[in-house]
């Protein structure tokens, strides 16, 4: 039996003031749900979450990592310092990342070896962007995506890591991805890494991210293979954030 897990990813947004407003409005409603629960903040902002969720049930973590330990990568934020701010989770290879700053698959992979040797969680971040569904090539994409990852993890890191499937084309566009078409997606990842480590593979949380709110969250999440979410605007609003967990 996997756990559930949401995740708050709140990308580039928060000030000092809202986040701690924020985070009390969930500390306020985050009974016993049964579940994991943790936000990914900018990393200014860990030292926030720790000082403010210390002991608390809500983890918190990071949205990226360098695969460099230490030294001259001017803006880089290292495993170890997301350690060192009490992290859990670590975000690889969101697709903004991979937009944006040209993240490939191989990069994504160094990063989720890095994240691993720090003791981190990493959420290894798959999805197709709408061109490439609408050309039959999702499975081809997050295969490759996915596998770029199996192949430089040991087999028993496999149960360290948490997936995330994350259609672009349902991110921040109000436009979910339905309880079958994520279903399939999440039953094929799984597939894929039980190649790999089929007893592992059994026990690997895999989140969906793409518009999920608290209407459609209890649909999504009671699909055999969609183990949480990674949730971006609706994490913003404790009510909301509080609403998808609820629906678990
Ligand atoms: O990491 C979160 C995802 O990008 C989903 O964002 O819930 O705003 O669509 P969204």
């Amino acid at each position: 039996m996997r756990r559930k897990l949401v995740i708050g990813n709140w990308k580039m947004n928060g000030n000092r003031a809202g986040n701690t407003a924020l985070l009390s409005g969930i500390l306020a409603g985050l009974n016993d749900f049964g579940a994991d629960c943790a936000v990914c903040v900018p990393a200014p902002y860990l030292a926030q979450c720790q000082a403010e969720l210390q002991d608390s049930p809500l983890a918190w973590g990071g949205q990226d990592l360098s695969v460099h330990a230490s030294g001259a990568y001017t803006g880089e934020v290292s495993a170890g310092m997301l350690v060192d701010f009490g992290s859990r989770y670590v975000l690889c290879g969101h697709s903004e990342r991979r937009a944006y700053h040209k993240e490939g698959s191989e990069l994504v992979a160094q990063k989720t070896v890095a994240a691993l040797a720090a003791g981190l969680t990493p959420v290894v971040c798959v999805g197709e962007t709408l061109e490439q569904r609408e050309a039959g090539e999702t499975e081809a994409v997050i295969c490759g995506q996915l596998q770029a990852v199996l192949d430089v993890i040991v087999a028993d890191d496999l149960a360290k890591i948490v997936v995330a499937y994350e259609p672009v084309w349902a991110i921040g566009t109000g436009k979910t991805a339905t309880p079958q078409i994520a279903q399939d997606a999440h039953a094929f990842l799984r597939a894929r890494m039980a190649q790999k480590n089929a007893p592992v593979a059994a026990g690997v949380q895999i989140l969906y991210g793409g518009s999920m709110k608290p209407d459609n969250a209890k649909e999504l999440m009671a699909q055999q293979d969609i183990d949480g979410g990674l949730i971006g605007g609706a994490a913003l609003k404790a009510v909301d954030f509080l609403g998808i967990i609820q629906a678990i």
